[in-house]
């Protein structure tokens, strides 16, 4: 019979490309939305549970009536709990407890055993997710841990899907592929099909403000992570999955602007989708406004998941509250208009083997208390502050040589980098964590900023209706 399918593992991928219009607030290139939530366990993790599992028995390790064990935010949990179902297989994953319920009762719902483990650990932390399910797999008989991070039928199951779907919905005129990143299968997989078919494809990743992807990617620096709330994306280490070659551009999204966009994606397009999903569009639209994308563009971004599964969360406004989220956007602009405003000041650097001594007297010189230090490649390895610096000082060990050391001893991760177009919500969340914040464009560093730069700018304009700054609330 042609119009039947064998099982529901057949209905997996050929989700539809739906064009955004309302969210879009003009913006003159198409934005086209890869719709993941027609799969059907709800999200694009069902396209990698079948390639994990299937790798897994050709290889050996998973043998009729063994069990799979994986630490996911869910998603990747319901991709293998349908594949699990069907094989016979017996399915255990842990999960960080920040994850939300609906994801925990859908897991327990196919059959499979859910074990939550707190969110606030190091990933080496014993009681993490990721440690939790490596001892799990390594006590239980015939047991796999399927490891999404390290796992490369993760981004193979993009490259056999996604990428070619995507290549062919568009007829290959697709321009932009943006996307979110947690283990980085997808935005790997995908954009290397879609690279291989056209070089010239630019492939843009989305991170939360506090996972630590964005300035790894520009800087090598590895920043310190700090909590979000917006759910399966950003890292607080580096996944072998990644193959930071096929990624061109990251751009930086708040938990804020996630569930804003989240939202209006369900009430402008009739999209239920999930906090991800928001995540990906507001990315993709700042990163269309930076780069003042054209009428020629075609701009696939793909949105991961459904909203069914995230009520109790962004879409309850209780809990949006009690979080501290307002979904009215009070704060608006871009650092270019911090730096537009505040006038032109020279980027000074020190170099990191220069000594601590010449780094004083250029702070002193200048009238600052950070320099970024940037090495012979113009690459940024970090900050020197003053705290840094008078640490050094009274520290016994150092004998009162502090002065001699070379800068490379001091230098810090407490720096973030930002670009023109980083939006004021993200930079206002980056200087909750961190002090400095470079603006880089490329190659160039065009200013560095401080919270009171930031502070300056928001006096200034408060009340100035229309104007980048502090609107009126719910504005
Ligand atoms: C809701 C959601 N969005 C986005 C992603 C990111 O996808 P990937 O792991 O392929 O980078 C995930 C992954 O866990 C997810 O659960």
């Amino acid at each position: 019979m042609p119009g039947v399918l064998d099982s529901i593992l057949e209905t997996v991928g050929h989700t539809p490309i739906v064009r955004l219009h309302h969210v879009t607030d003009g913006a003159a290139p198409d934005i086209l939305a890869k719709v993941e939530f027609f799969n059907p366990g709800g999200s694009v993790k069902d396209r990698i549970g079948l390639g994990m599992i299937e790798a897994a028995e050709r290889d050996g390790r998973l043998k009729p009536g063994g069990t799979i064990v994986e630490c996911t935010s869910g998603n990747t949990g319901v991709g293998l709990a349908i594949a699990a179902a069907l094989k016979g297989y017996h399915a255990i994953f842990t999960m960080p407890d920040k994850m939300s319920d609906e994801k925990i009762r859908v897991l327990r719902a196919y059959g499979a055993q859910v074990i939550v483990t707190p969110t606030a650990v190091e990933p080496e932390d014993p009681r993490s997710y990721y440690s939790v399910a490596r001892r799990i797999a390594a006590e239980t008989p015939g047991a796999v841990l399927v490891d999404q991070y390290s796992n490369p039928a993760n981004p193979m199951a993009h490259y056999l899907s996604t990428g070619p779907e995507i290549w062919d919905q568009t007829g290959g005129r697709i321009t932009h592929f943006i996307c979110t990143i947690g283990t980085g299968g997808t935005i790997t997989g995908t954009g290397r099909y879609l690279k291989e078919r056209n070089a010239a494809i630019q492939v843009v990743g989305v991170d939360p403000v506090g996972s630590i992807l964005h300035d790894y990617f520009y800087t090598g620096v590895m920043p310190p992570a700090h909590s979000y709330a917006v759910e399966g994306i950003g890292e607080d280490f580096i996944p072998s999955v990644y193959d930071f070659d096929v990624i061109d551009d990251i751009v930086q999204v708040t938990d804020g602007e996630s569930f804003r966009m989240a939202r209006r994606l369900v009430r402008e397009e009739g999209m239920f989708v999930g906090g991800s999903c928001g995540s990906a569009v507001a990315g993709a639209l700042a990163y269309v406004r930076d780069r003042a994308l054209g009428a020629g563009a075609v701009v696939v971004v793909l949105l991961p998941d459904s909203g069914a599964r995230y009520l109790s969360k962004l879409f309850n406004d209780d809990w949006l509250r009690e979080n501290g989220f307002h979904m009215g956007e009070r704060i608006r602009g871009y650092v270019t208009d911090v730096l537009a405003r505040r006038g032109p000041s020279p980027v000074v650097t020190v170099r990191p083997d220069a000594a601590v001594g010449e780094a004083v007297a250029l702070m002193r010189r200048h009238g600052i208390s950070q320099l970024p230090v940037v090495d012979a490649a113009g690459d940024i390895v970090g900050v020197l502050g003053e705290r840094d610096v008078l640490a050094a000082m009274f520290d016994p060990v150092r004998e009162g040589r502090a002065a001699d050391e070379t800068v490379a001893a001091l230098v810090t991760n407490r720096i973030a980098v930002v670009e023109p177009g980083t939006t004021l919500s993200v930079l206002g969340r980056i200087f909750a964590d961190t002090d400095l914040a470079v603006v880089r464009s490329g190659d160039a560093l065009l200013g560095v900023l401080t919270k009171i730069d930031l502070i300056a700018f928001l006096t200034d304009s408060a009340g100035r209706d229309g104007e980048p700054g502090v609107g009126r609330d719910g504005a």
